[in-house]
């Protein structure tokens, strides 16, 4: 099952994406933690990466679509995987259809986590991130049970250098211009399933399970 998900900064994705992941066994890839794992070990691509994101802006394509087809080559996505924050343009989009097409496959559902803009700068304010594992936490929806300390491997948890309000405010702008007109793609498709992403988080992954049966 090859699974995408769409949304603004914030809308929930990841939570989402990782709940799938685990109930499905197949890989959770995000573009957003490959780049942030980079620019902890200080890579190249991490330090040209980080350029952009610390601006709220788009990593350019050429740089993405190559980590992200890369990834998906690789043995334990034979039986699919969950994208998230992949594709965001329309030639990413293009670029990975094209290549599954080659494959004679294609994506099965493109999930849109639909969240209005008022939510999601309450919510960045409130997350808390571990660069080290990629989980996720809020302060107050999704506390860890140690503050400031990561449940899976014990590191230290940050707000993240893009969860600025400012930075955000860039963020839903680049996403409304460059990632939204994703939604019209995968809609002509016939793959787009709508869910409500305000709601619990339990309550949004029983939604999207229900899509996927
Ligand atoms: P990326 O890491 O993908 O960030 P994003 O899309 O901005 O999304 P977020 O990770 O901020 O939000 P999310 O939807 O995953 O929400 P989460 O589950 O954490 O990308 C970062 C940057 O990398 C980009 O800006 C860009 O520069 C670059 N990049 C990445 N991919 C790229 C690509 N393909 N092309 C070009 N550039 C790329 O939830 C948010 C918070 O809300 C959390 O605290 C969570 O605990 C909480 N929460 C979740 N669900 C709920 C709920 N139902 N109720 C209450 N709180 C909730
Ligand atoms: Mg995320
Ligand atoms: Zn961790």
């Amino acid at each position: 099952m090859k699974i995408i998900m769409l949304g603004a900064p914030g809308a929930g994705k990841g939570t989402q994406a990782k709940m799938i992941a685990e109930r499905y066994q197949i890989p959770h890839i995000s573009t957003g933690d490959i780049f942030r794992a980079n620019i902890k070990n200080g890579t190249q691509l991490g330090m040209e990466a980080k350029k952009y994101m610390d601006q709220g802006l788009l990593v350019p394509d050429e740089l993405t679509v190559k980590i992200l087809l890369d990834r998906v080559a690789q043995e334990d996505c034979k039986n699919g995987y969950v994208l998230d924050g992949f594709p965001r343009t329309i030639p990413q989009a293009e670029v990975l259809d094209k290549a599954l097409a080659e494959l004679g496959e294609a994506i099965d559902y493109a999930i849109n986590v639909d969240v209005p803009d008022e939510n999601i700068v309450r919510r960045m304010s409130g997350r808390r991130a571990c660069l080290s594992c990629g989980a996720t936490y809020h302060v107050e929806h999704i506390p860890p049970k140690q503050e400031g300390v990561c449940d899976n491997c014990g590191q230290a948890l940050v707000l993240r250098d893009d969860d600025k309000p400012e930075t955000v405010q860039n963020r839903l702008k680049v996403y409304h211009e460059q990632t939204q007109p994703l939604i019209d793609f995968y809609t002509a498709k016939g793959v787009l399933k709508t869910v409500d992403g305000t709601v619990d988080m339990k309550d949004v992954f029983e939604a999207i399970v229900s899509i996927l049966k």
